[in-house]
């Protein structure tokens, strides 16, 4: 998840630009840059790193703190000339970047050209079909200069455009060999008729979106085109706002509202060409679309959390995207197979491991857990899931034939950073699920899957937790199609996979519910949550939700422990959060429910739609869609989220950031 802006208008569009990039900057902020149309010419600078970066580098904000011009020894000091002088450009594309393919380094920041250096993009998505688009352009003699997947669009529009230029150039002969009139076909690029260049930019790029598999939001600049300005949309977010004078497109609106409360919000397949005078929106079959102007009246901040009052209840309702995210490209549905590209060079490697060590901390750990049952039922390998903290001081027995995988939001977690190097030590083949690219234990790993779920703010984890665990479903998929797994059960796991969003989605209706029954329950002073099996991990996560947002004491329990010790804690005052889908160990479950009522008990039961019998049970039920066993603790984590949440807010707390926490633990 990238941020991206356009200007095309009579202002300067540096300022706005930048502007838009600073109040884009959650959505990603490892590298950043603007592509502004100067003096007849496209210039171009791009930073590593935070917004304020390319700032310095562009020496946005030189006047703000004037260098003094001469040295202690009296030198004249030659103050570098910024690269912009701020007044000059009234187009220009700018871009935050939340890697996904290709490390986070100037090369790999937007906006990326093609060999000409006269197109520019900014994209924010993923193509999948990158590789083989790149392989091909590179035949014809295209060369990048970045790893990323973005700048293959560069070059695709590039190669397109000047095949239909030639086309322009070298008028059809009339009559073709046979004698026959060639009714040449009408120019593929007329605007209003007139057979000129002026369609030729927005046809090439059309042509090229076909050719595209993936998410897209795009931003477009040509040399030769100083009044136009092109966007397109497939499945990533882009909206234009419409002000007096000046047009400004942006991944999200908190880019806009501060220029423009009217905006138009691109629907997938959408493009826009925008010039001086007109705004022109269209499908990708060239066909006109009307589109309604819409007033925001949000403020800023609301903005930024799509009006969500905190980023975490925000990361919540992104987890049907951010799942998708994480699976796209992935799956081969009809082979009940995965493809994993960042476990391609080790692929061999992985044939021969006959155990797995997952190490992890915190709610990360929680998705190793419910990985360790995965593991085990469906690719038949010996799985421990170790707390990273603990996982160096004791004397784990590693071999070449043991794989270590390490899970991290973060990338940066300290404790599990040191015990991935501790079990490189022991020639272990070491793998990740990682957020954050270019982070240290992505680059520390032998081979790993990236999350694609963009930043997750809050420090709550949420849609992290959710990613890793469909993640932890590829990978059993992966190992399991190397070993004994059908193609039938590899098909099913994934066509349940591709369910999940919409399962979310479900969920997520149910808030206001799930609000109330929070509200009866926010006073406690303790609280247990209790699953069994696959969901035994949902019971610690969930705990931990409550524990970190709301400073209740929550302890998560395997079920069937409680009879052994801490049953004798409840009473009226102690309620228990009960995770029981209709699954294997339902049973189990209802008994062990009964034995908390018949104690007085209080209970809130996480059960599968359409099951009556638990209703007579439990004080409250929340319900979750029906899927396999293993995928449960997906859907079950959502309804836990927002419980957590709402008695958090209720309390008045600060949801996104709790005391005594820190997103990413970078000490042991
Ligand atoms: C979870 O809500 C917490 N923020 C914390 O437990 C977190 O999961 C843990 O610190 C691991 O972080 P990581 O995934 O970035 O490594």
């Amino acid at each position: 998840m990238c941020g991206i802006v356009g200007y095309l208008g009579k202002n300067s569009a540096l300022p706005v630009l930048i502007d838009g990039l600073r109040r884009l900057e959650y959505r990603g902020y490892d590298s950043a840059g603007v592509a502004l149309y100067l003096e007849n010419d496209i210039q171009c600078v791009k930073a590593v790193g935070k917004i304020k970066e390319l700032e310095e580098k562009i020496g946005y904000y030189e006047i703000k703190s004037p260098q003094p011009l001469f040295t202690k020894e009296g030198n004249y000091k030659k103050s570098p000339q910024p690269p912009f002088n701020k007044g000059g450009s009234c187009l220009g594309i700018a871009h935050t970047r939340w890697a996904t393919h290709g490390e986070p380094s100037e090369d790999n920041a937007h906006p990326h050209s093609d060999c000409s250096g006269k197109i520019w993009i900014a994209h924010n998505g993923i193509i999948e079909n990158h590789k083989a688009l790149k392989e091909k352009l590179e035949e014809k003699g295209h060369k990048f200069k970045s790893q990323t997947d973005t700048e293959v669009i560069a070059h695709l529009i590039e190669d397109i455009y000047n095949n239909e230029l030639e086309k322009l150039k070298s008028p059809q002969p009339l009559f073709n060999k046979e004698g026959n009139n060639r009714k040449s076909p009408q120019p593929p690029f007329t605007k209003g008729g007139n057979n000129n260049r002026e369609g030729l930019l927005t046809d090439s790029l059309i042509k090229a979106l076909k050719m595209l598999k993936g998410a897209y939001g795009i931003v477009l600049i040509h040399k030769d085109y100083p009044d136009k300005i092109i966007a397109a949309k497939m499945g990533s977010p882009l909206a234009i706002g419409l002000g007096d004078t000046e047009t400004i497109i942006a991944s999200d609106i908190s880019a806009i509202i501060t220029h423009t409360k009217q905006v138009i919000y691109l629907d997938d397949g959408e493009i826009a060409e925008i010039d001086k005078n007109d705004l022109r929106i269209f499908n990708i079959d060239n066909v006109k679309i009307e589109k309604e102007i819409e007033e925001v009246n949000w403020d800023i901040g609301e903005a930024e959390k799509k009006g969500f009052p905190y980023f975490m209840l925000k990361e919540i309702f992104e987890q049907p995207e951010s799942i998708m995210n994480s699976i796209r490209g992935r799956v081969m549905e009809r082979e009940g197979k995965v493809k994993l590209g960042g476990f391609d060079s080790v692929s061999k490697k992985l044939r021969d491991i006959n155990r797995i060590i997952i190490t992890a901390c915190g709610t990360a750990m929680h998705a190793g857990l419910v990985g360790e049952y995965m593991l085990e039922e469906y690719a038949g390998i010996p799985t421990e899931v170790e707390y990273a903290s603990e996982f160096r001081y004791r004397q784990p027995i590693i071999n070449k034939e043991t794989a270590l995988l390490a899970i991290s939001q973060s990338g940066e977690t300290a404790d599990t950073l040191a015990a991935i190097r501790e079990a490189k030590e022991k020639n272990a083949l070491t793998l990740g699920i990682v957020n954050v690219v270019g982070s240290s234990i992505a680059r520390e790993i032998d081979a790993g899957a990236y999350n694609h779920i963009g930043p997750e703010i809050s420090v709550a984890s949420t849609k992290a937790f959710t990613s890793q665990v469909a993640i932890m479903a590829l990978i059993t998929v992966y190992l399991g199609r190397q070993r004994q797994m059908s193609l039938v059960v590899g098909e099913r796991i994934i066509k349940e996979l591709l369910l999940i969003p919409e399962k979310i989605k479900n969920i997520l209706g149910r808030n206001d519910e799930i609000k109330k029954i929070a509200q009866k329950y926010m006073n406690a002073d303790n609280f247990f949550y209790l699953g069994r099996k696959y969901n035994n991990p949902t019971a610690l996560e969930g705990a931990l939700k409550l524990k970190e947002l709301s400073y209740i004491h929550a302890e998560g329990i395997p079920s069937g422990e409680m009879k052994h010790g801490s049953i004798a804690l409840i009473d009226g005052n102690f309620p228990s959060m009960f995770i029981c889908p209709k699954d294997s160990v339902y049973e189990k479950n209802i008994s062990n429910m009964e034995e908390i009522k018949s104690r007085g008990g209080r209970v809130i039961a996480i059960a599968t739609e359409g099951d009556e019998r638990v209703k007579e049970i439990a004080d409250d039920v929340i319900y979750i869609p029906k899927t396999l066993e293993m995928l449960t603790p997906i859907l079950a984590t959502v309804p836990l989220q927002l419980f957590a949440y709402h008695v958090s807010a209720l309390k008045g707390l600060d949801v996104d950031k709790p005391r005594n926490l820190a997103k990413s633990v970078t000490v042991e």
